[in-house]
């Protein structure tokens, strides 16, 4: 009798605490949802973020003048979608407005490999996690006033994200070598567009961005 009693009691425990057999790691699923739900929202949504970029306005390649430079629109796009701040890079001596005089001294800059000095500078940079920094590309390269821009910051821990635009040549491979230049930071998958379609077939090319930062999670 007493034998029975304490199978019943065993059992009642085991129904009432659900601890007997495997129930200890009964929750696990449960846990396992949560993370799973955790790890597909964007890792960057808490993140702040800012759109950094140099753009040129005047005349521009295949696009005539410009009011609005091509890499600007491509800033304007990133920063709607994914609420960041902006900031624009501006040389403190502004460069031609013509073409051909402007190729002609960014080519000097590059082979001196200068660093033009800047206009303005961020002073709240610490405050971001994540970073766009876009350009044109200028000779197959950074324009050389992205340089001075990225090694007059403190980049430490945090995440860059490139994007240019250009006639034709897309990302040069040059963007792999920002952490030389951003001190500490990382560098994520970048894009390029061609700097006409800006002018041309904005909504086309704000579908592009979309779809790309779509790739990054936002
Ligand atoms: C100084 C200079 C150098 C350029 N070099 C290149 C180049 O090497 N490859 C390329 O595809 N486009 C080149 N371009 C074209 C620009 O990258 C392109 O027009 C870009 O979209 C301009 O962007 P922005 O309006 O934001 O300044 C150059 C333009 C300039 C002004």
């Amino acid at each position: 009798m007493k034998k029975i009693f304490m199978a019943a009691l065993l059992l009642m425990t085991m129904i009432f605490t659900g601890c007997g057999g495997g129930n200890e790691k009964t929750p696990a699923p449960e846990k396992s949802e949560e993370k799973t739900s955790a790890e597909q929202k964007p890792a960057s949504s808490d993140k702040k973020i800012l759109v950094v970029y140099f753009s040129r306005t005047g005349e521009e390649y295949n696009v005539g003048k410009i009011t609005t430079g091509n890499t600007a629109i491509v800033a304007d796009f990133i920063a709607q979608k994914v609420g960041a701040d902006k900031f624009e890079i501006k040389p403190a001596k502004p460069y031609p407005d013509e073409y051909e005089p402007c190729t002609e001294i960014a080519k000097k800059e590059l082979e001196e490999n200068a660093r033009p000095a800047l206009a303005n500078n961020i002073d709240n940079l610490a405050q971001y996690d994540i970073i766009f920094c876009g350009y044109p590309v200028w000779w197959s390269n950074l324009p050389m006033i992205m340089y001075t821009f990225l090694e007059s910051n403190d980049f430490s821990g945090k995440t860059i994200i490139p994007f240019c635009t250009s006639a034709g040549t897309y990302m040069t491979g040059k963007e792999a070598q920002i952490p030389e230049h951003a001190k500490g930071a990382t560098v994520r998958d970048g894009i390029g567009i061609v700097g006409k379609r800006c002018q041309d077939e904005p909504e086309a090319v704000k579908k592009d961005v979309e779809a790309w930062l779509k790739t990054l999670g936002y």
